[in-house]
Parts: C-alpha cells; sequence; structure tokens
C-alpha cells in the first residue's frame, strides 16, 4: 500500500466539481472534511436496503440495523485503541460530547473548584465550563501557550491545586495546527489527582491517537472532519470515567427501569444515547473509519508534512503575510494574517478563484486576544489535498493584494 494522491481524490466525487468556474481547491477541511464515495454509498445503501431503528425491534431490519450500528461504535473503538466499544458513546457531536462531561461534573462542583483550560479552546471546550462558572461558582483557569502554539508544561504542573477538579485541553489546535504534549500532560494531571478531557477533533484527523497511550479519562471528536457525516461524534471514556457521569438527556434506551415513582438508569454507553440516536450518521461514521483504514495513513501524513512546508514556505514569500503558531511538527492547519488586509475580504476573493479558506475567529476568541488579532485566515488541509491546490491558493492569494492594493 502507498500513498497515491490521485486515487484518493479520485473517490471524493465533489473534488471533480467548479466554483466560479474553476476547479475546487478545498482548504477548509479543518472546519468540515470532504466525503469519500464509500461514505456516501454506505448511508445510501443502508436507506436502500436495511434501515429501521435500532435496539428496539426484533425483525430482520431492526437486528441488521442494530448490528450496523454496533459495528461503527467497534469501529471507533479501534480506531482509537479504545479498551472496547461499551466505552465509545455516540453523541451529536463533540460539543455534545464536552456538555455531557461538563455537566455530569457539573453535578459535584463546588464554588472555587477549578477547570484548567488553555488559551487555544475551540468555543465547545470553552463554553460548557462556562457554565459551570456562572451556575455553580468554579474558577477558570487559562494556560497559555507561545507564540508558536505550544504550552509550558511546568507552567501548566504549578497550576494545579487541592481545587483543581478536571484539565480539558485540545489535543491539537484547530487554528495553529499545533499539537499539545498530552501524555505528560496527563501524567501530570493523573499524579496531582486530576482527570484529563481531550479535545481531539483535529488530532484524530492528523495523526493516530490511542487513547489507551494517552491515558486520558476523556476523549472526544466528531465525525464530520474526519470524512464522515455530520450529526455524529464520539465520547469515548474509561469505564470509570464514564460511569461516574449522570445521564445528561433523559427518554427512550436510556433506561433499565421506570415506574411511576423512580428511573434507574442503563450502564454506559447506551446512559447517554436518549432517543432515537442518529443511526444512518453512525453507520456513516463507522464506514469513513473502515475507509481511512484501507488507505496507507502513514504516506498520508507524509504527504501532508511535505505540503503544510511548501504551504508555510509559499506563504512567507509574502512579507505582507505573518503566520501564526509554526511549532515544529504542525499539521496542515495553517492561520494567518495578511497586512492591511480583512481575513474575510481575502477569503471572499480567493473564493472567486475556486478556493476555499475559512476567515474569522475560528471559535477561539481567547485564542485571537492572545494572538493580538480579532480574526484570521485559515487554510487547512485534507487527505486529498495536493501541491496543485497549495500553489492555486499561493496564486490566488497573490491576485487578492492586488485587488486589495
Ligand atoms: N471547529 C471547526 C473549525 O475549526 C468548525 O473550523
Amino acid at each position: 500500500m502507498s500513498f497515491d494522491v490521485d486515487a484518493v481524490r479520485a473517490q471524493f466525487p465533489i473534488l471533480s466539481r467548479t466554483v466560479h468556474g474553476k476547479p475546487l481547491v478545498y482548504l477548509d477541511s479543518a472546519a468540515s472534511a470532504q466525503k469519500p464515495e464509500a461514505v456516501i454509498e454506505a448511508m445510501a445503501a443502508a436507506m436502500r436496503g436495511s434501515y429501521a431503528n435500532v435496539h428496539r425491534g426484533l425483525h430482520t431490519l431492526a437486528n441488521e440495523t442494530t448490528a450496523a450500528y454496533e459495528d461503527a461504535r467497534a469501529s471507533v473503538a479501534r480506531f482509537v485503541n479504545a479498551p472496547s466499544p461499551s466505552n465509545v458513546v455516540f453523541t451529536k457531536g463533540a460539543t455534545a460530547a464536552i456538555n455531557i462531561v461538563a455537566a455530569g461534573f457539573g453535578a459535584t462542583i463546588q464554588p472555587g473548584d477549578e477547570i484548567v483550560l488553555s488559551v487555544m479552546e475551540h468555543h465547545s471546550n470553552i463554553v460548557p465550563w462556562h457554565f459551570l462558572r456562572e451556575r455553580k461558582g468554579a474558577v477558570l483557569r487559562w494556560l497559555d501557550i507561545d507564540e508558536d502554539g505550544r504550552i509550558d508544561l511546568d507552567a501548566f504542573a504549578a497550576m494545579l491545586g487541592p481545587r483543581t477538579r478536571m484539565v480539558a485541553l485540545t489535543h491539537m489546535s484547530n487554528v495553529l495546527g499545533v499539537s499539545t504534549p498530552a501524555a505528560e500532560v496527563v501524567r501530570i494531571a493523573h499524579a496531582a489527582g486530576v482527570p484529563v478531557l481531550l479535545d481531539g477533533c483535529q488530532a484524530v484527523v492528523h495523526g493516530p491517537v490511542d487513547v489507551q497511550a494517552l491515558g486520558c479519562d476523556y476523549y472526544v471528536f466528531s465525525s464530520h472532519k474526519l470524512y464522515g457525516p455530520t450529526g455524529i461524534g464520539a465520547l469515548v471514556g474509561t469505564a470509570a470515567a464514564l460511569d461516574r457521569l449522570p445521564p445528561f438527556e433523559g427518554g427512550g434506551e436510556m433506561i433499565d427501569v421506570v415506574t411511576q415513582d423512580a428511573v434507574t438508569y442503563a450502564d454506559p454507553p447506551h446512559r447517554f444515547e436518549a432517543g432515537t440516536p442518529p443511526i444512518l450518521e453512525a453507520i456513516g461514521f463507522g464506514a469513513a473509519i473502515r475507509w481511512l483504514e484501507t488507505q496507507d495513513r502513514a504516506g498520508a501524513l507524509a504527504h501532508e508534512q511535505a505540503l503544510t512546508a511548501h504551504l508555510s514556505e509559499r506563504l512567507r514569500d509574502f512579507n505582507w503575510i505573518r503566520l501564526h503558531g509554526q511549532a515544529p511538527g504542525k499539521a496542515g492547519i495553517v492561520a494567518f494574517s495578511a497586512e492591511g488586509a480583512h481575513p474575510h475580504d481575502i477569503a471572499q476573493i480567493v473564493d472567486r478563484y475556486g478556493v476555499a479558506i475559512r476567515a474569522g475567529h475560528h471559535c477561539a476568541q481567547p485564542l485571537m486576544r492572545r494572538l493580538g488579532v480579532s480574526a484570521t485566515a485559515r487554510a487547512s488541509l485534507g487527505i486529498y489535498s495536493t501541491r496543485a491546490d497549495v500553489d492555486a491558493f499561493a496564486d490566488a492569494l497573490a491576485r487578492a493584494r492586488k485587488l486589495l492594493g
């Protein structure tokens, strides 16, 4: 198996379309990745050939669909080396997963209890903890980064104290593409008796993840950045970490026994999957993972590293561009500011040349403040990105500069 980007691209139908008469250059995969035929077909095949509700029926279609749904859970578990499928909760997405954990912790949080976050978290790993600040008097402690997006482990260790209840940290910044030393963070936090939640939304896309090697209590990620459908993500937890969480939503299929006077709950993962779950999305999520497993991921990651270097070099050629977060080994997520131009204008102009990038605060306003900007532009690579994409983007950027004067 060797990495052949053209063969990969051929499996993504959308990549053959044009935008404003130009070939699509999709450099917004960190926001949401495109979908391979294998995912599209798996979801369509389920709707065409075998679909019913899960965990409820006794008929053949219900049994087949339940098997497909649980098979997807097993695929997610395998993908991040969770101990077993029962360590994987299907959620609406990574945001929902973090809300389940934060709300669960909220039940025991006392005023003055501390939650440690970094300044480069996505809002989905900030706002659920702000709820605990607003509602329970929790104190948010903010871990700083250096100019390249790295955290300081000594500073981190010094933040942990007797009131620290949780460390909630990104495994890879969605803006800077820089990874955090997650295994060391977990080791330090656990030595202080503090559990750790890692936001793996970007990290799972750009490298292998082994939750047992990381040792974290909770690991969350979404399907749609991983070439799967929207509307589903995973909360992966150790058995003890999931078990300590109360249910988040109440409804069907998350109970043990319901009477008029009382209710008892199912064990994880079903305790957190109230109501009819996103069945087709789970099937698509599983298909995305199985598709990725057939690709040469090591080759794809080496390709991405070379492309990231090329992208950074092309941008450095422009003396009016400032790159943010250049720690070695960063993934193909490149944020930048352009002198004299708002990121929104840049994104709109390059779109005229068929190039899709994101511009804005990237749901990371504390990071924007830390970088001293209100917004940035961001180009992000996927498994299908090519050198030609990077060059088309750099050429479009040069034209944007001319237009903006
Ligand atoms: N979290 C996604 C991004 O970084 C939406 O763009």
